[in-house]
């Protein structure tokens, strides 16, 4: 089955049942008895301490997830009971794409089906699910397209209500709507908390709290190691740890479990099978860098991990190896800019995610104006491994003269997507040989993207170059979290780059123009069938040179990857790659 043609790109827009109500009316609105009821009944579990302003996107979930929506009447009652303007908790409620602000006699569907519209998802047919759908479910399911749920693997995919649908088909999709529709059981590999501690876990952190291990000697072994942030943005981790411990205290510390970047999903995969691994790591470095509390973001599309996480960390506390810092779990609500880490920190103060601009970095001045350690999930994965094993754990592997092991997240046309555990520095070819089982039947190796919507796009003829950190950047490419959709003779890398354009679009926070106004644009230029390859040039150049973040900086990288190697596509000269 071909990529969607970009007449038939799905809607990012509900298309189901349900559009969306009016703006409700807020203004000058004064909360009723009953709604302020509502409102403590449905903040009661979470307000043992008193409410808390920072906590509001976890208030703004207890509404949701018991209403189906978020009915304004409601919205100022909470922020009666918060004691901040009605508009500070709207303006947070309608930044998020998982809540819907309704008016308090709207209907609301009983159920939200999700069906991932992202890049490996179009590949294996969401248009199809999406268009069928519909007329298979009752009248109060909706049916949403969703930015990348992070189930590249087992595309096409959707979420029915917490319940994830791998390889879904319209059926299989309907069947669960009538069924059970909460988060599934805990992986069948799960290492549990006795199982993960009999086989030596946690032994580090307490070698650290009875002094037995130096926790400079542990700070140098991370320096030593290859070890760079395995988030996107690949600063070593080890000098990210002295930077901070250097910063006045009290130190803060965020994990990263938003796992947004389309085709991206090993940290998922590894937190469903051995979520203490990451637990351990975070904990050493909270000791080594010395670090006050620590907040888990964790994205909404994955209700597993975070049932599989709040009973790793139940485990924990029951049974500390050694005294814990304070750790929250927080729940993040379907936007995809809130895996920067600026705008992580503000939603978990409470806020719309809006990334900071830098100076001051957040290593510096982070959460809640505190010297902060951000960690992608998989990051602190290693640490043990790196602390404990030393080189052989780590930067003993390597090919094409580069260091340290990597979990590619593999998606698209090869005959076993998944996440491959590889050398860093392998090539795509070889990846796919390897670790993949080859191209999947009929398919040829036409490009590939290499780090995710980000990463831009590569034909098949530099299959041979080392993926890494830094190898890919004189191509107009880079490997960010080593997401790699592999395309194939059925696919148009033109269809690829709308899809992420319009991904962009959608996900993009709005705050400064080039991002917001020129991702928009580029889309609409992308999807006639002749590209305006001067004007996508400008505007590539204003987002990447012009934009605050990551997001509208990078971009344009798609643009170009078809403009530079697949312009025959696009009407724009050049030859087949
Ligand atoms: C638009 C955007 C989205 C990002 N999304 C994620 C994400 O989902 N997960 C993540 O770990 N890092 C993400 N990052 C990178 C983080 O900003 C940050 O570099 C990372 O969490 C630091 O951890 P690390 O050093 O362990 O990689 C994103 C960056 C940008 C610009
Ligand atoms: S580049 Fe885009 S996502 Fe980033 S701050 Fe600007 S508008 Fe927001």
């Amino acid at each position: 089955m071909s990529l969607a043609t970009p007449s038939r790109v799905i809607p990012l827009r509900p298309v189901g049942a349900a559009p969306r109500a009016p703006r409700p009316v807020l203004k000058g609105r004064q909360p009723d008895a009953a709604a302020r009821a509502a409102v403590r009944d449905a903040l009661t579990p979470l307000a043992a301490g008193g409410l808390r302003r920072d906590a509001l996107i976890e208030y703004l979930h207890a509404l949701n997830d018991r209403e189906g929506a978020l009915r304004e009447g409601h919205l100022v009652a909470l922020a009666a009971e918060l004691g901040v303007p009605v508009v500070e908790v709207f303006e947070v409620a309608s930044f998020y794409h998982h809540f819907d602000v309704v008016r308090d006699d709207a209907t609301v569907p009983r159920l939200t089906v999700r069906v991932c519209d992202g890049l490996s998802c179009a590949m294996a047919g969401a248009a199809d699910l999406l268009a069928r759908l519909p007329a298979l479910l009752d009248a109060d399911v909706r049916v949403v397209a969703a930015p990348c749920i992070g189930r590249c693997e087992t595309a096409p995919a959707a979420l029915v209500g917490q319940r994830p649908v791998v390889h879904a088909r319209p059926e299989t999709v309907a069947a669960a709507a009538r069924g059970d529709t909460g988060p599934p059981p805990a992986h069948p590999d799960l290492v549990d908390f006795d199982a993960y501690r009999a086989a030596g876990g946690y032994a580090l952190v307490r070698e650290l709290a009875d002094g037995v291990r130096d926790p400079a000697a542990v700070l140098a072994a991370m320096e030593s190691s290859a070890l760079r942030g395995l988030g996107g943005a690949g600063f070593p981790a080890g000098r990210k740890w002295r930077i901070v411990s250097g910063q006045p205290g009290p130190r803060l510390m965020v994990v990263n479990i938003d796992e947004g970047e389309p085709g991206t999903f090993k940290d998922r995969h590894v937190l469903e099978r051995d979520p203490h691994r990451m637990l351990e790591g975070m904990l050493v470095a909270a000791r080594v860098v010395g670090i006050d509390a620590i907040y888990l973001y964790l994205r909404d599309e994955y209700p597993d991990v975070r049932r599989t996480l709040s009973e790793a960390l139940d485990a924990l506390r029951a049974a500390p190896p050694a005294p814990l810092p304070r750790i929250e779990l927080r729940r993040g609500a379907g936007a995809y800019i809130c895996g920067e880490e600026s705008a992580l920190i503000e939603s978990v103060e409470g806020r719309r995610g809006e990334p900071r601009l830098r100076p001051p970095y957040i290593a510096e001045r982070g959460l809640f104006g505190r010297p902060t350690l951000a960690h992608n999930a998989e990051t602190l994965v290693w640490v043990r491994d790196i602390v404990t094993r030393g080189d052989e754990a780590f930067a003993a592997h390597g090919r094409h003269g580069r260091r340290g092991l990597r979990r590619f997240s593999v998606s698209g046309r090869v005959r076993e997507p998944g996440v491959k555990l590889a050398p860093a520095g392998i090539t795509l070819r070889e990846l796919i040989d390897e670790h993949c089982g080859g191209m999947a039947d009929g398919h040829t190796l036409y490009a590939y993207l290499p780090g995710g919507a980000s990463g831009g796009i590569l034909p098949a003829r530099l299959a041979d170059l080392p993926l890494d950190f830094d190898t890919l950047q004189p191509h107009g490419c880079f490997i960010g979290s080593a997401a790699i959709v592999v395309l194939s003779q059925h696919d148009r890398a033109r269809d690829a780059a709308l899809n992420t354009l319009r991904f962009f679009a959608h996900e993009s926070c709005g705050q400064c123009t080039p991002c917001r106004v020129g991702t928009a644009k580029a889309a609409a230029l992308m999807a006639q069938p002749v590209w305006d390859a001067d004007t996508l040039r400008d505007l590539g150049a204003v987002m990447a040179d012009a934009s605050i973040c990551g997001l509208g900086q990078a971009a344009p990288n798609p643009i170009l990857g078809v403009l530079t190697h697949f312009a025959h596509e696009v009407g724009a000269g050049g030859d087949q790659p």
